[in-house]
């Protein structure tokens, strides 16, 4: 056990297990997507009340695309009626909302509510609240890798100039401190394209429960278990 609790500013998230959970219900899978966006609503409540600073949901993946067009337009009205109204409340508990993404693969209706809800909540500073959605971290890096070549092409900067905190400024979660926690749900152990980069020193935790599921009881467990793990960034133990 470390003899200092660990800081704890950020909670990344990937929520997974939806649709095995309409499944072993004889639902659709859609009937998981509206659970798993309730419990969203829920966990960000916690995490405000928790004192987390910065709470990053993996709503969408760019290869989440790849999904049927039934469950891809239904995952788009949830994520609708979510900009609209619960985040809504969000906003008034002065939660800052942003999100991280390719934007262009999305529906102008829904950039329009996306755009308006960063302008509005910019100046809150309760908690950031960072949406991923159709997000991808291979392609993130990539976006980062061609802006950087652009800006030494142009003469703005050298190649001397590029180190880790100038390729972070580039990436979509600029001025966002990294991960300390990583939870994914539903028993996969798998990070799926997801802040590669950021999550460098991320300290991992899987977990059983699938996301319609997920409570703020089991959030509170993994963050009282992470207070007790030794994060060591690639040091030997501290003496
Ligand atoms: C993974 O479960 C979950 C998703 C691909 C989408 C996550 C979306 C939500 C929780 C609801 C909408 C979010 C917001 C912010 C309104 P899965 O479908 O891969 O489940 P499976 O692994 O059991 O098939």
């Amino acid at each position: 056990m470390s003899s200092e609790e660990n800081k704890l500013e950020h909670v990344a998230i990937i929520m997974d297990g939806n649709g095995r959970w309409a499944q072993k219900r004889g639902m659709p899978r859609t009937f998981g997507h509206r659970k798993g966006a309730e419990v969203v609503k829920e966990i960000c409540k916690a995490a405000e009340k928790a004192g987390i600073k910065y709470l990053t949901l993996y709503a969408f993946s760019t290869e989440n695309w790849k999904r049927s067009a039934e469950e891809v337009e239904t995952l788009m009205d949830l994520l609708r009626q979510y900009l609209k109204s619960d985040l809504q409340e969000l906003q008034e508990k002065g939660v800052c909302i942003r999100f991280i993404g390719e934007r262009q693969m999305l529906a102008p209706d829904i950039l329009e509510s996306m755009a308006k809800l960063e302008e509005q909540t910019a100046a809150n500073d309760k908690m950031t609240l960072c949406i991923a959605l159709s997000y991808g971290s291979r392609q993130e890096i990539i976006h980062a890798a061609r802006h950087i070549a652009e800006l030494v092409k142009r003469g703005d900067i050298s190649i001397n100039d590029i180190d880790e905190k100038l390729f972070s400024d580039m990436l979509y979660t600029r001025g966002i401190p990294d991960p300390d926690i990583l939870i994914r749900t539903s028993g996969e152990q798998r990070i799926s394209n997801y802040l590669l980069w950021q999550m460098a020193y991320t300290e991992f935790f899987f977990t059983d429960v699938l996301w319609p599921d997920f409570n703020e009881k089991v959030l509170l467990e993994i963050i009282d278990s992470y207070k007790s793990r030794e994060r060591r960034y690639g040091k030997i133990k501290a003496q």
